[in-house]
């Protein structure tokens, strides 16, 4: 039996196997013009076709809980009943499929208002469907970037409103799962590192300080989302800089993370600084994961280049996750789950449709 097809069951959501698909911008809200954030043609088909291959839960990309927490122009919201209409077909071509929907609630703080990638990236302006970006404190991303405006502290509950109407929404349209973003130098991030976070109020300076703010947001959110349903956060575990967020504050922020309400810890890194070399590699940022796995009781799951089958269930059975999340190999391949089953003599669910391929 393989431990990367066994369920998983967190609250009252029992998710089928452990091949997960994390959080990818399509930035296809709108391919020619202002986003009004709703999911398109383009959302379903890219969903729809890794839940048909398999796949135990798919976290929708990050989904802005405001216009102005966009990445870009481009990228999908949820503040208005339209969107939350829109969502609704994902969800249940998901849900039939057995694959468990989730959604990864986001603001992108001083990073928001860019292009898209294949358009270069860079900051865009009113002239190109921009705004003016928000951040904890005034200090620009990098040169490219505009220096943001910093938040009074009206803004920062606005903001967790915000979150928290979103959750509301995530559940309206059928999501099992939601998933707050708190990692890749985006707004939460911000707070927690003090490489971002220069505040001298209440919510800057000390460790208790720069987590008041995700932890608000954690708490609103959990106040509306149900008893039943996961709560996931994801987290960059180090900024990758000698003075920014790190390791050990991971650990600590866990365990308060996890008093707070929330079910799983989605390990990232980096993204809160520009020009960070970050050693990459097969399964590079695993050891974060599974540091939080041995020194907490909250649940983990590890992503970042793991890319084949072996190398996942090794993962799992070394104790070092409680799931994998794949995104580039599950863009090249939305079948992974399937072929991996086959490879490591596991089950997975198989359309109907496609028997005749098994
Ligand atoms: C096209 C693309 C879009 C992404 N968008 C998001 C996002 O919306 N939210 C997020 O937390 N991470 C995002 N990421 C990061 C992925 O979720 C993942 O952590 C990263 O790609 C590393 O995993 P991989 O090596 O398996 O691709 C994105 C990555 C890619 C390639």
């Amino acid at each position: 039996m393989s431990a990367l097809f066994e369920s998983f069951t967190l609250r009252d959501v029992t998710i089928p196997n452990r091949v997960w698909m994390p959080p990818m911008c399509q930035y296809s809200a709108a391919p020619e013009g202002p986003s009004t954030g709703a999911p398109h043609d383009w959302h379903f088909a890219h969903y729809a076709a890794r839940a048909t291959g398999g796949t135990g839960l798919i976290v929708v990309e990050a989904t802005a809980v405001s216009p102005e927490g966009r990445i870009s122009p481009y990228d999908l919201g949820l503040w208005n009943d339209a969107q939350t209409e829109a969502f609704r077909r994902i969800t249940r071509f998901l849900r039939e499929q057995g694959t468990v929907p989730a959604i990864q609630l986001a603001h992108g703080g001083r990073k928001a208002s860019t292009d898209r990638p294949w358009k270069g990236g860079g900051p865009v302006g009113p002239d190109a469907y921009g705004w003016a970006p928000l951040a904890p404190s005034a200090l620009a991303f990098d040169a490219r970037h505009p220096v943001p405006t910093e938040l009074g502290v009206d803004d920062i509950q606005d903001l967790v409103g915000r979150f928290a109407d979103a959750a509301r929404r995530a559940l309206a349209a059928g999501f099992e799962v939601v998933e707050i973003h708190g990692a890749h130098g985006y707004l939460i991030n911000e707070f927690l590192s003090p490489h971002s976070n220069h505040r001298t109020d209440a919510y800057g300076g000390s460790y208790e300080n720069r987590t008041r703010f995700p932890l608000e947001v954690v708490d609103a959110v959990r106040e509306v989302w149900p008893d039943d349903k996961p709560l996931f956060f994801r987290i960059s575990a180090t900024d990758w800089l000698d003075d920014g967020w790190t390791a050990d504050d991971t650990v600590r922020f866990a365990a308060d993370l996890q008093t707070h309400g929330v079910d799983l810890l989605d390990v990232s890194t980096g993204g809160n600084a520009a020009g960070v070399r970050i050693p990459t590699g097969p399964g590079y940022q695993v050891p974060f994961a599974a540091r939080v796995k041995a020194e907490t009781s909250l649940p983990v799951a590890a992503v970042g280049l793991i890319t084949d089958a072996e190398q996942a269930e090794k993962i799992l059975v070394n104790g070092e996750a409680d799931a994998v999340l794949l995104g580039r190999e599950l863009l090249r391949n939305p079948s992974f789950a399937r072929l991996a089953a086959r490879e490591l003599g596991g089950e997975v669910r198989v359309p109907e449709q496609y028997h005749r391929s098994i």
